[in-house]
């Protein structure tokens, strides 16, 4: 099965990329990944989108369409997903509740410096989903908080108890994918 990866930040050094980094390195055997860039498709705009689709955002769908799945680790900006990310998303929902999100398995995490980690960001991001039609993995939920004590200058999780949850949650992400 392959999964599609989203992080929600373009920081090079992003806590975000370092949660995907570790959710691929922590996965059972059997899982394959791919990386989605939000970073290329330009600002929404349905002018540009009647004039024919921008090749970025071909690409950003034809990477969710070809997956069996979709993990997405969002930042949490004023208490919301970055824009950046909600742009890219905005871009793959058309056509309404026929796009390339419509039913397709979608699982979430995030990291913020706040204590609370992601749980504004993450209930936005289930209402953006809703309405794609889009099936959200339920339990367990990953909110990482205060994630600067829990992450190297590179982004990269060095936190061993977050290590060890995001073990339990691949496993458990992977086994809805393939039963729903
Ligand atoms: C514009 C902006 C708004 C932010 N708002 C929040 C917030 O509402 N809650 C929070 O916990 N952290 C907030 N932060 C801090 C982020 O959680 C922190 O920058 C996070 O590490 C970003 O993720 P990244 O490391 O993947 O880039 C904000 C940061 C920025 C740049």
């Amino acid at each position: 099965m392959n999964i599609a990866t989203i992080a929600g930040s373009l920081r090079q050094t992003s806590t975000n990329r370092g949660l995907i980094r570790a959710c691929i390195e922590l996965a059972p055997e059997g899982l394959t990944f791919d990386t989605l860039s939000i970073g290329e498709p330009p600002h929404y705009n349905g002018d540009v989108a009647a004039r024919g689709e921008p090749e970025a955002v071909t690409r950003f769908k034809a990477g969710i369409d070809a997956a069996d799945a979709v993990l997405i680790a969002t930042p949490e900006y004023n208490y919301s997903i970055p824009g950046v990310l909600k742009n890219a998303i905005d871009w793959a929902s058309r056509p309404a509740y026929q796009s390339v999100f419509a039913g397709k398995k979608t699982g979430m995490l995030g990291a913020a410096y706040s204590v609370v980690g992601t749980a504004r960001a993450q209930s936005h991001l289930k209402q953006i989903l809703l309405g794609m039609a889009t099936p959200v993995f339920p339990f367990p939920e990953v909110l990482v908080g205060a994630a600067k004590a829990k992450f190297d200058a590179e982004g990269n999780l060095i936190d061993v108890p977050t290590r060890e949850f995001l073990a339990k949650f691949m496993l458990a992400f992977a086994g809805w994918i393939k039963t729903g």
